[in-house]
């Protein structure tokens, strides 16, 4: 086949790039819309930065084959090197930590791994249902912030055996303010900073930050040395993994800087992805009241009044396409990038040279019309396991794909399972009727403002 130019918005200034589709805030959904008029693959330029965001099936299948792709560093996830280094999410392919941290902490993340954090994690469940029982039949609890606690705790507990008393605190952790005013500001000045007026502008904010990303580093630090120099021996976590293997020179040891940045990587993509699905399935709980109520069944049923087994989590099998559902309409870390490493052609008609990348908009993949008539709608069923045979490999990628895929993938299931199930299972839910949803973007998606009521079944 011929070759095919890629189709762009009409509207292009040569400073401000496709201005009057440009919405600073909510970038994501603004290119889901633009790939609704332009189709399965088209370019945007936004402040002289060239974006080209692909979603057809057929071209994902394609970016998803390891021999001529591998993870791209888009600008929005290199921006976050200042708060993860060469930590394992934002470090380059080529750079040696990452596989010495990827072979480390690969044990952390196997059945056996998740098996000895599930006492954590309902410990953490429960203190969520301490606090929201207080709140029973009273004032609606704000969904987002709740599991945002709910998910941090899971991951710092879980993972560094440190505790941030989310739910008992009044203010958030001055580590948690550093860490959200961190990324923020990461996220804000991704393409600020390519120009000089805008190198200006975040001048003062910069300024801001480097405190922010200091007091980071000093509580991550003081966890590390405490660990360090304890005579006890550690608990067995990805923090005791690390020291470990430095104490033993392990052939895959990392040094103290980089453990850091392993820490804080935990820490961030530990907690605000789960948190967003969480708060979407609720949400859509909320909405559909026969699959509200054919989870709660299952949950009753699989359940009963036990506290639950680690076994007993993955047989939610409704609840867990309730998620995967979710997760499809919404993947709460919504892009990842793909760069050639050889010379090809993109379905046959978009050349790429080596380096050349694209942005997999995952939100317009899981909408793409594989996915059937009622793409648009949710329903669990979609995940009936006949419905996925039938479907191509390579059409749902809320983790990402390949040999950088996410590491916690099991984790963030097994978490999010448990927490759905313990709710349901204690609690009717009802949304605000007059709530339509609104999906702010931050690093990840979220519901904004979504409140629920409860009431103790
Ligand atoms: C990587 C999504 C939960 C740790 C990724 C990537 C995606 C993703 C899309 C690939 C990014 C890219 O290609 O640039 C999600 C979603 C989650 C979730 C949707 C929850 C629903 C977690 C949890 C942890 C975690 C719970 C840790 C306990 C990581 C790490 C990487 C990663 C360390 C980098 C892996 C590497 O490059 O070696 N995640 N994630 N994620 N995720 Fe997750």
């Amino acid at each position: 086949t011929a070759e095919a130019t890629i189709p762009h918005p009409r509207w292009r200034l040569p400073v401000f790039g496709d201005v009057f589709g440009l919405s600073i805030r909510t970038p994501v959904q603004n290119s889901m819309e633009i790939g609704r008029r332009l189709g399965p693959i088209f370019e945007r330029n936004v402040l002289g930065n060239k974006f080209v965001f692909a979603s057809g099936a057929d071209m994902v299948a394609e970016l998803s084959d390891e021999s001529r792709f591998a993870k791209h560093l888009a600008p929005g996830v290199a921006s976050l090197r200042e708060v993860g280094g060469d930590g394992l999410f934002t470090a380059y392919n080529h750079e040696p930590n990452w596989g010495k941290a990827h072979n480390l902490l690969a044990p952390a993340f196997t059945k056996s791994a998740m098996r000895s954090y599930h006492r954590t994690m309902l410990d953490v469940a429960g203190e969520l249902t301490e606090h929201w029982d207080a709140r029973t039949g009273g004032t609606p609890v704000d969904v987002s912030s709740d599991m945002t606690k709910l998910t941090l705790e899971t991951i710092g507990r879980t993972g560094f055996s440190y505790s941030f008393d989310s739910f008992t605190r009044e203010r958030p952790h001055p580590f948690v303010q550093a860490m959200v005013g961190a990324l923020s500001h990461s996220q804000r000045t991704t393409f600020v900073k390519s120009t000089p007026l805008g190198r200006l502008l975040v001048r003062r904010s910069d300024r801001r930050n480097v405190a922010n990303l200091e007091h980071m580093a000093e509580v991550v630090d003081e966890v590390i040395r405490a660990r360090r120099d304890s005579a006890e021996a550690g608990p067995e976590d990805l923090l005791e993994l690390m020291l470990r293997a430095a104490r033993e020179d392990d052939p895959n040891r990392i040094d103290e800087l980089n453990i850091r940045h392993q820490v804080v990587t935990f820490l961030v993509a530990g907690h605000e992805t789960t948190s967003g699905a969480l708060s979407f399935a609720l949400y859509y709980l909320s909405r559909h009241p026969d699959v509200l109520a054919k989870a709660q069944a299952e949950v009753d049923a699989v359940w009963g009044d036990e506290e639950p087994a680690f076994e007993q989590v993955a047989k939610l099998r409704y609840v867990r396409r309730v998620l995967d559902e979710s997760l499809r309409l919404w993947p709460t870390a919504p892009a990842y990038g793909r760069e050639a490493t050889v010379d090809t052609t993109l379905v046959g008609k978009y050349p790429m040279k080596v380096g050349d990348w694209v942005l997999v908009l995952i939100p317009a993949l899981h909408r793409d019309p594989v996915w059937g008539e009622n793409r648009e709608a949710f329903d669990p069923d979609h995940f009936l396991p006949e419905r996925i045979r039938s479907r191509p490999a390579h059409v749902y990628k809320p983790f990402g794909t390949g040999e950088r895929a996410c590491i916690g993938r099991q984790f963030a299931i097994h978490e999010a399972v448990l927490v759905l199930g313990t709710i349901l299972r204690r609690y009717d839910i009802l949304g605000d009727p007059d709530y339509r949803l609104k999906v702010a973007e931050r690093l990840t998606l979220m519901p904004e403002g979504f409140t629920l009521q409860l009431r103790r079944r």
